[in-house]
């Protein structure tokens, strides 16, 4: 258990910045999730925590202790990298044995240690196979039991599951959260997945070029997003361009009061938050398809100045191609230059709650 704290870290490689500026305060037995599109210092910033890399500029502290020049033996911290490198060479024991054997720990302690590692990732009768004879979600779980054999105050996992199907991820991705909380490990895990993040995380980072986009709840960062960003990079959400007037939109199919500045605007809308009705005249949009989900069924519809949006529709209703329809916002946000610059009210609460996930 361990308060990680990162104070204004930054790292540029030649011209390159692959973090900037970075601030975060990680509570103990904390999960947050760093989430952002490749590229944008996820690892990066990982790699600095465990010691790996040395920042430019600020300071890491674990439960208050500077450790920026410490190097990564020296760290409470455990990392399991992007690209999981086991020793082909040594059994699965010897694996996870390794960091033990460094610290000559008494053989008795370091059998006792492995032994309790590997049950707990549900590998308890492995120790004696060789590496290669694993499949390669046993291979990520003995990467993370060599982490996690240390004991560390910290765990930093780098998109650790990436390379194995959405079955296999899921279900380790389960354990994990349950190994964590078990053991109250504060945890940073990297991915490139919004579904993972949301399963996961007590908290969400959301990166972009090396900087902070967003962080908060998984709840907030889908309900509140604060950035055009952020508003589409996690689950479904429709973008329409509009021009302000007075303080209303001038979209023919959105004329919605947005009290702001004259200007351009993107009103970003959920397909929850989207209704249909018919149209009494040619309508504001057409039909395009509807897809049937059981639950629900999402309807994609053509507005007249070209934009396509999707529309949460109740499985029995029946819009069909063609129809012509006038889409109704119940709740929308609208940014300019990717800040927020105007919200209504929130959508009700149940009907969020019961769509929360499935968008
Ligand atoms: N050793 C290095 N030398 C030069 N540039 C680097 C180095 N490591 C990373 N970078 C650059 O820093 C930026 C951030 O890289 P980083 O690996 O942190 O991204 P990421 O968010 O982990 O991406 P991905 O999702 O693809 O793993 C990138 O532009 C990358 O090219
Ligand atoms: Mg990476």
């Amino acid at each position: 258990m361990a308060r990680l704290t990162i104070n204004g870290i930054s790292k540029s490689f030649g011209a390159t910045f692959a973090v900037r500026e970075i601030s975060l305060d990680v509570e103990d037995g904390e999960l947050v999730c760093l989430l952002g599109p490749s590229g944008s210092g996820k690892s990066t910033l990982l790699r600095m925590i465990g010691g790996f890399e040395a920042p430019t500029a600020g300071n890491i502290l674990i439960d208050a202790r500077d450790v920026t020049s410490l190097p990564p033996e020296k760290r409470p911290t455990g990392m399991v990298f992007q690209s999981h490198a086991l020793w082909t060479h040594m059994d699965v024991f010897n694996n996870i044995a390794f960091g033990l054997k460094l610290r000559r720990l008494p053989k008795r302690e370091i059998r006792e240690r492995v032994e309790q590692a590997l049950a707990l990732v549900g590998l308890a009768d492995y120790g004696q196979r060789m590496t290669s004879q694993l499949s390669g979600g046993q291979q990520q779980r003995v990467a993370l039991a060599r982490s996690l054999v240390l004991e560390p105050k910290i765990l930093l996992l780098d998109e650790p599951f990436a390379s194995l199907d959405q079955h296999l991820r899921e279900r380790l991705r389960e354990e994990v959260r349950d190994i964590q909380q078990r053991l109250g490990i504060t945890t940073l895990f990297v991915t490139h997945g919004q579904d993972e993040a949301l399963a996961l995380a007590d908290r969400i980072v959301v990166m972009r070029d090396g900087g902070m986009e967003q962080i908060a709840s998984p709840d907030r960062i889908y309900r509140e997003p604060e950035t055009e960003f952020v508003a589409g990079f996690i689950g479904s959400m429709n973008f329409v361009r509009t021009t302000i007037r007075d303080g209303f939109s001038q979209h023919q199919a959105f004329a919605l009061p947005v009290p702001v500045c004259d200007g351009e605007v993107v009103l970003a809308v959920r397909p929850e938050a989207l209704s249909l009705v018919a149209a009494k005249g040619t309508g504001t949009g057409i039909v395009h398809r509807s897809i049937d989900f059981g639950t629900h069924k999402i309807v994609d519809v053509d507005l007249t100045d070209g934009t396509r949006v999707k529309v949460m529709a109740p499985s029995n209703s029946g819009w069909t191609k063609g129809a012509a329809v006038e889409p109704v916002a119940a709740a929308f946000r609208a940014f300019r230059d990717n800040r927020l610059v105007y919200e209504t009210s929130a959508v009700s609460a149940t009907h969020n709650d019961r769509m929360f996930g499935h968008a």
